[in-house]
């Protein structure tokens, strides 16, 4: 596995591989990696001849000064991670030429960003409700740095986690916009035993408010049990009040929406494709989740 700082040097490698026409797989992450940013590297060595996973974060989509600033970065440990995905992949896909991740892509700010990056991006609703609305320009910085990633990588496939749902619409929009010749793949969430949907944020909660979080998960799934029987209104009033009830959490938003469109349902039968949305404050820690009903 290499680990290559220059756009320079990543094209160079990047375009043997091309050259012998093999299949180039990409997993974008902001570094900071757990078991969710695992299962995504490993779908994609399964699927792909070479692997080449990105840690950066990106300072265009945080809205939040302090927020940037905490992310956490562990660059070091982002790479034995890396390498030993590797090799547990290896170990049960013994049949595959390609064994793990190949290139971790890991640039400096200035590396990305020569020069401020003023592009706007108008990708329509899919970008402007829930996330969009709660984190202005959020979804800008995201369609930044992972349209300047995909330009750099060139890859076939690129691989991204199902609890950034919202996300994952915004880049097929995103995608689609600039014609750019990747397919996007959504892998499902990975979750702790206790159902807590796996994030970098996770290590930021208190032991109180650690043990506390599955709720958000637990809610979410109990709530698909009163499907169809209770209203859409209902069920969010459901999971709202159920989560608000612990005082260490704090629901944001919880909304209803088609999976495809993003745009809230009212009715079940509005959509066939119900997906609901939620983003808790457990403590200073915002969680996101969501759940297919
Ligand atoms: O999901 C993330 O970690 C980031 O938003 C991404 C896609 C790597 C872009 O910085």
């Amino acid at each position: 596995m290499k680990i290559v700082n220059s756009i320079k040097d990543l094209k160079a490698y990047l375009a043997e591989a091309k050259q012998d026409n093999k299949k180039i797989g990409f997993v974008p992450t902001m570094g900071a990696l757990h078991n969710g940013h695992l299962s995504l590297v490993q779908h994609c060595v399964k699927n792909n001849d070479v692997c080449v996973v990105s840690v950066f974060v990106n300072p265009t989509q945080f809205n939040d000064k302090h927020d940037l600033e905490t992310y956490p970065r562990t660059l070091e440990a982002d790479c034995v991670l890396l390498s030993s995905a590797a090799s547990d992949v290896y170990k049960r896909q013994v049949l595959l030429e390609s064994a793990g991740c190949d290139y971790v892509f890991a640039p400096s700010v200035e590396e990305m960003y020569p020069e401020p990056d003023t592009r706007t991006f108008d990708l329509g609703t899919v970008s402007e409700v829930m996330e969009g609305a709660k984190r202005p320009g959020h979804f800008n910085g995201v369609a930044q740095v992972v349209s300047k990633l995909f330009y750099i990588v060139e890859p076939d496939n690129a691989y991204f986690g199902e609890k950034d749902f919202q996300q994952i619409a915004v880049i097929r929009a995103m995608v689609k916009q600039l014609n750019i010749p990747v397919t996007i793949n959504a892998c499902p969430i990975v979750r702790e035993g206790d159902g807590l949907a796996l994030s970098s944020r996770n290590t930021r909660l208190t032991p109180e408010q650690r043990q506390k979080a599955p709720l958000i998960a637990r809610t979410l799934k109990e709530s698909t049990t009163f499907v169809p029987g209770k209203s859409v209104q209902e069920v969010i009033d459901y999971v709202v009040n159920t989560i608000n009830s612990d005082p260490v959490m704090e629901v944001e938003y919880y909304e209803i929406v088609d999976g495809n469109t993003l745009e809230s349902i009212k009715n079940w039968s509005d959509t066939d494709y119900p997906v609901g949305c939620i983003t808790v404050y457990c403590g200073e820690v915002r969680l996101i989740d969501n759940i297919k009903y």
